[in-house]
């Protein structure tokens, strides 16, 4: 069964392509390389002993789409394709209007005119905005956001529940919302590459870890939480990529079908660093600094309902993380290195 998945070399692509692999499924790929190389498809094929087919090209071309969809028998597709910088998208936030709201639209009308309705989409738990209290529940109101990413977010979720909505028993729509993925796969082959300064925290860490960076600046220690560090809710790529495949059991069930994919509970700033010390087996230098503009003090999921609906929940542990987050940067100190493959 072929499934396109745009934004397939990216961080979490690569480990869902992996895992589609494995699972007997075919990916194709579409991915214009903003944020990810070449290199990665080598690798899933490494991995996996099959090379997706790769389409490079951006998905806001709707005729490449109308190739790719008249070419290939395509069942479902897993859209990722997106810009992910929060501040980033604060300074240049018509970019990630266009390329994560319009190229939502551009893929769905193509989609559309081939009939294939089955759509998987990359949305966050940055959905739920300031006001909700955690855990969140899929079922709370969206919205109150601080970033014009998360607001792209918001806004193809809203226009695909419309979309629905006007074919109702067409349309088989998942919007799955990760919470914080971390890790990478344990073969240290594909993990995530941040290009310039990381804005996450773990990615931060293994610079941190391997000499790059003099020590982690922690965004506040006066939270309301135990420690006083923001609490997140960390998830294993991999747990994450499982998901995807997990959801495809949705396919031609018409229908919305909201997912929370997070463990369902938190770990803080300080407690992710003393993981990682326990992985790279030496101490982590950090400074406390003040809180970062638009952090919120702790959330995690209400995982509850993709575990009764999907048969899914995560595996894996913040040690595991951590683990395979550092295996991932000492195996690969400078990222992806197109053309040494
Ligand atoms: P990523 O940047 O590693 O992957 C995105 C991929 O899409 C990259 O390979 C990039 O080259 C490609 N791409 C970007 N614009 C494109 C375009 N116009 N046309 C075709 N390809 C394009 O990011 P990721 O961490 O793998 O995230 C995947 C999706 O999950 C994104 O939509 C992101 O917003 C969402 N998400 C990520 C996180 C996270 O913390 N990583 C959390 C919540 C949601
Ligand atoms: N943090 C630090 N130092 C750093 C980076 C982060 O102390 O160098 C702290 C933050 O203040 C926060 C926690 O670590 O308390 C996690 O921060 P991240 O930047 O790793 O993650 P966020 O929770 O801020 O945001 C991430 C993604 C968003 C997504 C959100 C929810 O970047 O795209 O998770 O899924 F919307």
């Amino acid at each position: 069964m072929n499934i396109l998945v745009t934004g397939g070399l990216g961080y979490i692509g690569s480990h869902t392509c992996v895992k589609l692999i494995e699972a007997g499924y075919t990916p194709i790929i579409i991915d214009n390389l903003y944020n990810s190389k070449k290199a990665v498809l080598e690798r899933i094929a490494q991995i996996t002993g099959k090379c997706p087919q790769l389409y490079i090209g951006d998905v806001r071309d709707k005729k490449l789409l109308t190739t790719i969809f008249s070419n290939n028998e395509i069942s479902a597709v897993i859209h990722f394709a997106g810009l992910k910088a929060v501040g980033e998208s604060v300074t240049i936030p018509l970019a990630y209007y266009d390329t994560n709201v319009y190229g939502s639209l551009c893929l769905a009308e193509v989609m559309q005119k081939h009939k294939v309705y089955n759509l998987i989409f990359s949305s966050s738990a940055t959905v739920y905005g300031e006001k909700n209290p955690t855990p969140y529940i899929e079922t709370f109101q969206t919205g109150n956001i601080t970033s014009p990413y998360g607001w792209s977010k918001f806004m193809t979720e809203q226009c695909y529940i419309d979309l629905q909505h006007s074919e109702p028993n067409q349309w088989s729509i998942s919007l799955l919302r990760y919470f914080n993925p971390v890790g990478a796969h344990p073969s240290g082959l594909i993990g995530e590459d941040p290009q310039g300064t990381p804005n996450n925290l773990m990615p931060y860490i293994s610079q941190v870890a391997i000499g790059k960076r003099p020590f982690v600046s922690v965004y506040g220690d006066d939270y309301a939480t135990p420690d006083g560090t923001g609490v997140r809710d960390y998830i294993h790529v991999d747990d994450l990529a499982e998901g995807h495949v997990a959801t495809l059991q949705m396919i031609n069930r018409a229908g919305i079908h909201c997912y929370n994919l997070g463990s369902g509970s938190g770990n803080s700033v300080l407690e992710v660093i003393a993981a990682y010390e326990n992985a790279c087996g030496h101490p982590i230098p950090y400074k406390i600094m003040p809180r970062r503009a638009g952090d919120i003090d702790a959330f995690w999921a209400d995982a509850s309902k993709a575990k009764k609906e999907l048969g899914w929940q995560t595996r894996q542990t913040l040690a595991d993380m951590a683990r395979d987050s550092w295996n991932w940067q000492i195996k690969n100190p400078n990222g992806y290195i197109d053309g040494k493959e």
